[in-house]
């Protein structure tokens, strides 16, 4: 008899591969665990809408409980897996239980870097679950002073979010400029400008030297030495891939759990997919990455489970991920850092895409930034050339009249 399908992680990773698994058309047993005491859901509208609604916010479900019972998958919530016993196949729970599989998928992600100045401050926090989300935003009040560590996705979505409830918004940030990380300088600019319109105050190039916790509020003592003070203050620098447990048990990990093409470790039983794992990037020849971002988790998790069942398909695709501020919408394509030129593409309102070419003409990424979604649709066509591979002529990328559909089909 079939032991079955195991899934470690019930975030969007994991709960995509267990019905991926279903849909195409495994029969035997799967069993999800996640740590969370909610079914799994979404966290892109942790730092956006959950911020900001109206009402009291619930989880985005990405299923309900009729469909994990009609898809006969078992969602054991508020557990965690102690260990993984490879030799005989089978995860260890904290609560004493054991179960067994064929085939294991760790899609554990990532929980947020730690700022070791910040420990043990009650008025420190990060941004992960959705309890993390509802303790933010009771803080996010009218006036409250908020200071963000961290000009990345999380900080800056936050950022826009705690404006828009009222209170005053200081950014501390590390490196010369916001979001170095996959963001080009000429978009990054354009929600610079923006945040400071709205009343933010950035610091970059700014690092902190103590954190001091007051009754009410935080002294954060800066590298120029000034002394700010907040009533809460959200650090959001960057995620660690959570892999402690693959480590335990002897697989291969980096920063991430390592995995081939299709997701495998180096336990050919065991897969990994999203936020933790570091896999070969095959459209930048196998470039070796890990991709914090929704849309992967989706993919990968559908991969994965695929592969679990005898597929062996590699991984293609594209990495594209989002953000939200304000009125603004950004989309990356592929990976910026791929190229060294820049084409610039004027969609009017403001939005504007830059295209990435490398040495060889070859388009790699794509980035566009515009009210709502002024550049989805050329941003997914970008994708579709990037899948290609395409070397498009730069005159008709930067031609705002060309339309990048014929380029797509030349
Ligand atoms: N002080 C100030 N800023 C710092 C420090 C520090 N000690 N350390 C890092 N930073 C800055 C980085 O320079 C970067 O601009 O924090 C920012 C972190 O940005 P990201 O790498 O985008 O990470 P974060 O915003 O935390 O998001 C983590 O979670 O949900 C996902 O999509 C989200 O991929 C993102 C991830």
């Amino acid at each position: 008899m079939a032991k079955g399908m195991v899934i470690i992680g019930a975030g969007e990773c994991g709960a995509r591969a267990a019905f991926a698994l279903r849909e195409n058309g495994y029969e035997g047993p799967v069993t999800l665990i996640g740590t969370e005491k909610h079914l799994p859901y979404e966290r892109p509208p942790l730092s956006k809408e959950s911020m900001v609604s109206e009402d009291h916010p619930l989880p985005r479900t990405i299923a309900g409980e009729d469909q994990f019972s009609e898809k006969c998958i078992d969602f054991i919530g508020k557990s965690t897996v102690s260990a993984i016993n490879r030799s005989v196949k089978s995860v260890a729970l904290e609560d004493g239980r054991q179960i067994d599989y064929d085939r294991l998928l760790l899609a554990t992600g990532a929980v947020p870097r730690a700022l070791p100045l910040a420990a043990g401050s009650k008025h420190c926090v990060t941004l992960r679950s959705f309890e993390d989300a509802l303790a933010i935003r009771a803080r996010f009040q009218r006036d409250a002073q908020i200071i963000i560590v961290g000009g990345g996705f999380i900080g800056l979505e936050l950022a826009a979010s705690a404006r828009k409830r009222g209170a005053k918004v200081t950014i501390i940030e590390a490196q010369p400029r916001i979001m170095m990380r996959g963001v080009p300088e000429e978009i990054a600019q354009v929600i610079d400008t923006r945040h400071r319109n709205e009343g933010v105050a950035i610091r970059c190039n700014t690092g902190i030297v103590s954190i001091a916790d007051n009754a009410d509020n935080v002294s954060i003592t800066l590298s120029n030495g000034d002394v700010v003070a907040a009533d809460l203050a959200v650090i959001g620098i960057g995620a660690t891939p959570v892999t402690a447990l693959a480590e335990a048990a002897g697989l291969e990990t980096g920063n991430g759990i390592v995995v081939n093409d299709w997701l495998q470790t180096n336990d050919p039983d065991i897969f990994a997919a999203g936020d933790c794992c570091i896999f070969p990037l095959a459209i930048y020849g196998g470039r070796r990455v890990r991709l914090e971002a929704w849309r992967n988790a989706q993919e990968q998790g559908a991969l994965a489970a695929r592969n679990m069942i005898g597929s062996l398909e590699p991984h293609q695709a594209v990495p594209w991920f989002w953000s939200d501020q304000y009125d603004l919408g950004l989309q990356v394509a592929g990976l910026a850092d791929e190229g060294n030129q820049t084409i610039r593409r004027d969609l009017g309102d403001g939005a504007f895409i830059l295209f990435h070419l490398a040495d060889d003409g070859r388009l790699v990424a794509a980035s566009g930034i515009g009210p709502g979604n002024a550049v989805a649709k050329d941003i997914r066509l970008a994708e579709m050339l990037i899948a290609r591979t395409a070397r498009p002529d730069p005159i008709k990328l930067a031609a705002s009249d060309v339309k990048l559909k014929s380029l797509l089909a030349a």
